[in-house]
């Protein structure tokens, strides 16, 4: 049996469906895609007046929502979404939303900020709104993120889930979805009263992949960028890291997955980003046909992206006049390198840090997470890094969901070492259904189930990786 997306997707709403007790369903519940209106159409999304002048993290304004899994099934938390000032590259002021999730019975001295792989450019495929019941689920990974996220507010966590990529989505941007992320913590901070927080919580990141992007840069920009946090974080959990841009372009151009570049591109080139070196650049070289993909990219989610762009080249002349020179041009290595992690010492992170990377992973290559970890520790950082061995790219996402809530609740309790790193192996298979407890048992279950599916280093996906562009059924 193979596994899709649909099979995914129905195992997990099993799952989902078992932890919808009877607590607290919220009222007004959609019973339809489609009726909440998306980002570019929503007033809420506007800066609210006079956030130029406000400071990065401060809280501009809010409103209740009703989340749920694939947009139908409304979860038993109290949910805000909540507009917070940051900045852009060339630090002029903009604003972002978080999605704030407060389960029952909720841990108050403490939070868990999850960094979703939104991967794409769209307003639509914006966590904040694809979170929500009601909304579409064009953003198909966040949307099973959403799942994910799940197995830390059903252990009490409060959960920060920000829209890092900020009002343009520039999705790659690494400095910018850092900032985003570290800006909204502060704005959870400084919400927390609502939903119950103290003053001084205890905080732990977590993302994968895309969500590995916001979440390695917010690790290592945190000590100069908000040196007002440093009492509160406790550890960041990144997986699956893209920690060298030009490595992922030399692993996936070509590939199935080559549909994430363009997105990247366009991401780069937003304004929030450097689309003012960007864009021009653009211009220069980008052929019609070029020009159409970046444009199809700026309004897509990432699942048709990949469909879009499967197996075409950003090297080819094709895309862009200079063919396989193009990475290598002064200027675009320049924006290219600039998205790099660990290579400047005054960004190392100073909270322990967790790096796991499957060794066979077919989309973010290994290697330059193992140099990461390398150039972290010899600059000082805390670093245990894990190795999964017989995993891709899938597979080590779903076996991480074990080890970042392990990590989570470990430096949550003080029991992450805060100097000196280590490295280890593990294998995917021995994944333990009761190793976050007999109340986690369900989920790790049917990850064990989806861990056989993918196959041994994800071969089954490698086989047919179009499944991935299956339309989901979750009903
Ligand atoms: C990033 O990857 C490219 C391509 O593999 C390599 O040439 C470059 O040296 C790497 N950068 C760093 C800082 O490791
Ligand atoms: C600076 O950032 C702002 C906000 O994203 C953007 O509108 C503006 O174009 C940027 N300017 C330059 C020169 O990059
Ligand atoms: C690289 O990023 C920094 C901000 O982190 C920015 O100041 C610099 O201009 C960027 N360089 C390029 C070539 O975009
Ligand atoms: C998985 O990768 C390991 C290490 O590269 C290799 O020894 C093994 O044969 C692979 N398994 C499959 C099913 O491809």
């Amino acid at each position: 049996m193979q596994l899709s997306l649909s099979t995914l997707l129905g195992l997990l709403v099993v799952y989902a469906t078992t932890i919808i007790s009877a607590a607290v369903v919220p009222s007004h519940i959609y019973t339809e895609r489609g009726l909440v209106p998306p980002p570019q159409d929503d007033d809420f999304y506007n800066s609210a007046p006079g956030y130029q002048n406000a400071k990065n993290g401060d809280v501009l304004k809010s409103r209740q929502v009703v989340i749920g899994i694939f947009g139908l099934l409304p979860e038993p938390v109290e949910a805000y979404q909540v507009q917070y000032r940051t900045e852009s590259v060339n630090l002029t002021a903009i604003t972002s939303v978080t999605t704030i999730m407060k389960p029952v019975l909720a841990k108050t001295d403490k939070f868990v900020s999850f960094h979703t792989a939104e991967d794409s450019n769209g307003p639509q495929c914006a966590p904040s709104y694809t979170y929500r019941v009601g909304a579409d689920q064009e953003s198909l990974i966040v949307s099973v993120e959403n799942l994910i996220i799940q197995t830390y507010l059903f252990q009490g966590y409060i959960v920060n889930a920000p829209d890092y990529e900020g009002p343009d989505n520039a999705f790659g941007a690494g400095k910018l979805s850092g900032t985003g992320v570290l800006d909204s913590i502060r704005a959870a901070k400084n919400f927390g009263k609502q939903v119950g927080l103290i003053a001084e919580p205890a905080i732990v990141g977590v993302g994968y992949s895309g969500g590995a992007i916001a979440t390695g840069w917010a690790a290592g920009l945190q000590p100069s960028y908000a040196p007002d946090l440093n009492q509160n974080i406790k550890g960041w959990s990144s997986g699956g890291t893209p920690a060298n841009l030009t490595s992922v372009v030399e692993l996936i151009d070509g590939t199935f997955f080559a549909g994430f570049l363009p997105a990247a591109i366009a991401g780069l080139a937003a304004p929030s980003a450097y689309g003012a070196t960007a864009i021009p650049l653009i211009n220069e070289l980008a052929t019609p046909y070029g020009q159409a993909e970046l444009q199809f990219v700026r309004e897509n989610c990432a699942v048709a992206d990949l469909g879009h762009f499967a197996f075409q080249s950003i090297s080819s002349k094709k895309f862009q006049k200079l063919g396989d020179r193009f990475l290598y041009d002064p200027q675009v290595s320049a924006l290219v390198n600039n998205q790099t992690m660990g290579v400047n010492p005054a960004q190392r992170p100073t909270a322990p840090v967790l790096l796991y990377h499957s060794l066979n992973d077919e989309i973010i290559p290994y290697a330059p997470a193992v140099k990461l970890y390398e150039s972290w520790c010899s600059q000082g950082s805390a670093v245990q890094f894990v190795e999964l061995a017989n995993g891709g790219h899938i597979t080590g996402e779903i076996a991480g969901v074990v080890l970042g809530n392990q990590f989570v609740n470990d430096a949550f309790a003080g029991k992450v070492a805060t100097s000196g790193c280590s490295k280890k192996t593990e294998l995917t298979s021995i994944l333990n259904p009761l190793a976050l407890g007999a109340s986690l048992e369900p989920i790790l279950f049917q990850l064990i189930n989806l861990l056989g599916e993918a196959g041994e280093n994800d071969s089954n996906i490698k086989a047919n990786p179009s499944i991935f562009t299956n339309p989901p059924k979750t009903q």
